[in-house]
């Protein structure tokens, strides 16, 4: 039986992802292209939904054939060790950046844009305000503000261009005091979601498909967000972790140039925004 379409698969959007699609096969073949188009099957309902640990529920776009693991380390990837290296050798620069743009009166901005707060609200996820950003990339938007007052973190963007995800999220995330991300599942698979520890207190943690670490300062961390997964501060100062997508290193160029011109084209329809 043929399942109900998801939201975000408005006619409009569908439409235009079809013809992304035959763009991409007439470029790039059909077998370059395989999983990219079983994901897309996937989701206009032509292909049956694949059977997942029951803790990996990806909300959006699931590739088949990508490792099923929720921590990656740092040296299980080429892609993986250098993102590290960039992030370890920036990480004092960036954690003084953070530090002088908070001194100067620095406004953070609150995670849950406020239309959204009472949706995260009912769905206990975290009231609005306790988890905040002070962000360089976000919903396809560079802040360049920040970018220009903080010029290390903006370096080091530009150094891990080569493996950032299209639309990445990147940016400070401070969770208050008190702070407790409920479990939940995010979007896709495509990526990895990259942490690394700029200001741990010591009564913070997350947790991702039950097992459970806690951030060291200069060390980055690396998960697939579709695996169940919550954080926390418990502590009485602020945990301060820069966050950052890149693509999950075992996609071809092929398919991340695919998923790029897809993503856009969704997300240009106005309703595939992360
Ligand atoms: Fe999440």
């Amino acid at each position: 039986m043929a399942r109900p379409a998801p939201a975000f698969l408005t006619p409009q959007v569908l439409q235009s992802v079809q013809h992304g699609v035959m763009q991409l096969i007439e470029r790039f073949g059909e077998k370059e292209l395989e999983r990219v188009l079983h994901a897309v099957a996937i989701i206009t309902g032509d292909a049956p939904e694949p059977q997942l640990d029951p803790m990996q529920r990806p909300g959006m776009l699931y590739i088949p054939g990508l490792p099923e693991r929720r921590w990656t380390d740092a040296d299980t990837y080429p892609e993986t060790r250098q993102v590290a290296d960039i992030l370890r050798e920036a990480w004092p620069k960036m954690r003084e950046e953070y530090l002088a743009f908070m001194a100067a009166q620095g406004r953070l901005q609150s995670y849950v844009p406020p239309e959204q707060a009472e949706r995260y609200l009912q769905a206990g996820m975290t009231r609005f305000d306790d988890w905040s950003g002070l962000f360089m990339n976000r919903d396809g938007r560079k802040y360049e503000e920040h970018y220009e007052a903080m010029p290390e973190t903006a370096r080091t963007l530009e150094r891990l261009a080569p493996y950032l995800m299209v639309q990445h999220e990147s940016f400070f995330s401070v969770f208050r005091p008190g702070t407790v991300l409920k479990p939940h599942c995010d979007a896709t698979n495509a990526k990895l979601s990259v942490h690394l520890g700029v200001i741990i207190p010591e009564k913070c943690g997350i947790k991702v498909g039950g097992i459970e670490r806690r951030w060291v300062e200069g060390e980055t961390y690396y998960f697939d967000e579709t695996f169940e997964h919550e954080a926390w501060n418990l502590d009485t100062t602020p945990r301060v972790c820069f966050l950052s997508d890149i693509w999950h290193p075992e996609l071809t160029q092929v398919e991340r140039i695919a998923l790029s011109a897809l993503i856009e084209t969704a997300t240009s329809q106005g309703n595939l925004a992360a």
